[in-house]
């Protein structure tokens, strides 16, 4: 028989917090992280990519800027990488960020990111181009199985992995298929998908992460009776986080982990 997909227990309104509280401070610093704790997130999402090293770091970009020029992640040491410092870099046009001493501000890799967390927080992981980094499952499996946060009897998965490629997080599911995974999708019109996809979905998936501006009350109940849970992304407008709420999405990509906890937490 085929192996059972897991799911979340309770169908909660979660809150992931899109690259830690990065409404309020740069995104993918241990800083943007702990600040989305203590505002109340369910999960911290992080992007991952793998530089030239092997090491998994915490980046959205594939391309960073190093040495007056364009690099791509894959070509670079993690060392390399360091010489960033992203408070400077990519918060340089956004005044509003409130964050002191933004220049001390580091990239950090999922290694640095572990040990400053443990299994204190819940972590939700993009594999983000997957095929620019070969066995990049493996070792995010390997460093996840490292801190004891797989196959744990918590109430909510410690991880959750997402990825917009599909035969990633088949493979993914393949090594360890106790891990919720969510494929990502991004519509250019309305959320809509066939029989056909769903029947494929459905072997390894656990629910679909999706731009938000398409999403409706027809797609997300269509999903459900998939068994298949719905996490719009990236809302950060309080009274559209309500009515997703209403029609009972299942959780939120958002830069502002506190907004939603206030709307979450209304009766
Ligand atoms: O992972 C869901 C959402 O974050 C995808 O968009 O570009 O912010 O990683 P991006
Ligand atoms: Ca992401």
């Amino acid at each position: 028989p085929p192996i059972e997909r897991p799911s979340l227990p309770n169908y909660d309104f979660l809150i992931i917090a899109h690259r830690g509280a990065s409404a309020y401070t740069t995104g993918h610093t241990l800083a943007a992280y702990e600040m989305a704790v203590h505002m109340g997130a369910d999960y911290i999402e992080i992007d991952l990519r793998m530089t030239k090293d092997g090491k998994l770091v915490a980046l959205h970009d594939s391309v960073v800027t190093l040495h007056n020029a364009q690099q791509a992640v894959a070509d670079v040491t993690f060392d390399e990488i360091q010489l960033l410092f992203p408070g400077k870099e990519f918060d340089k046009n956004h005044l509003a960020y409130t964050l002191p001493n933004l220049e001390d501000l580091r990239v950090v890799d999922l290694s640095e990111i572990l040990f400053h967390f443990g299994d204190s927080v819940n972590y939700y992981i993009e594999m983000k181009s997957p095929e620019e980094y070969p066995n990049i499952e493996e070792e995010l499996l390997r460093q996840l199985r490292e801190h004891h946060l797989l196959n744990r009897d918590d109430a909510t998965p410690k991880v959750i992995i997402q990825s917009f490629d599909a035969p990633s997080l088949k493979e993914m599911f393949a090594l360890e298929p106790s891990i919720p995974l969510i494929q990502l999708y991004k519509f250019s019109k309305e959320a809509k998908l066939s029989k056909k996809e769903l029947r494929e979905l459905t072997k390894y998936a656990s629910g679909v992460g999706v731009n938000v501006e398409v999403v409706n009350r027809k797609f997300i109940d269509s999903m459900h009776r998939a068994r298949l849970l719905v996490h719009p992304y990236t809302v950060n407008d309080e009274d559209l986080m309500r009515s997703l709420k209403k029609f009972g999405v299942n959780g939120i990509f958002t830069d502002r982990p506190d907004v939603a906890y206030r709307v979450k937490n209304e009766k």
